[in-house]
């Protein structure tokens, strides 16, 4: 599977646009990497790549806080709470234990990363697209 930015997911909004677009591009690095079979165990990257997705997670989500603060948008409370709620969820699942003799728990969990992201784009990002302007 690979996780691609499609046009539906435009905001117009080059910036996060261009941040939208790395999410999804480390998430495909990521889902590549524990779908190699080659008979290698890839953990440390793979924790790296997690980190790193993270961590640019992280980031994305405070750089349309400050937009949003900018341009004095009305629904910053409940977006941020999204984001919030998000960031739990991630910081829960990077504690665990990961085993990677346990692929589809990585995979899965890639998944549900990309696929909220997504979601979020479309759902919940689009809504402030008319109050912030480039
Ligand atoms: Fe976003
Ligand atoms: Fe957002």
């Amino acid at each position: 599977m690979i996780f691609k930015w499609k046009d539906k997911f435009k905001t117009g909004i080059e910036e996060v646009d261009n941040q939208h677009k790395r999410l999804f591009d480390i998430g495909s690095e990521l889902y590549n990497l524990v779908s190699l079979d080659d008979g290698s165990d890839h953990y440390d990257e793979i924790i790296a790549l997690l980190t790193e997705l993270s961590d640019y997670t992280k980031y994305h989500f405070g750089y349309e806080e400050e937009l949003m603060e900018k341009f004095n948008y009305a629904d910053i409370n409940s977006h941020k709470k999204e984001h919030q709620k998000f960031i739990d969820k991630l910081n829960e699942t990077l504690a665990k234990d990961i085993d990677m003799n346990q692929k589809q728990v990585v995979l899965d969990m890639i998944e549900f990363i990309i696929n909220w992201v997504s979601r979020h784009i479309v759902g919940t990002d689009f809504k402030y697209i008319g109050t912030i302007q480039n």
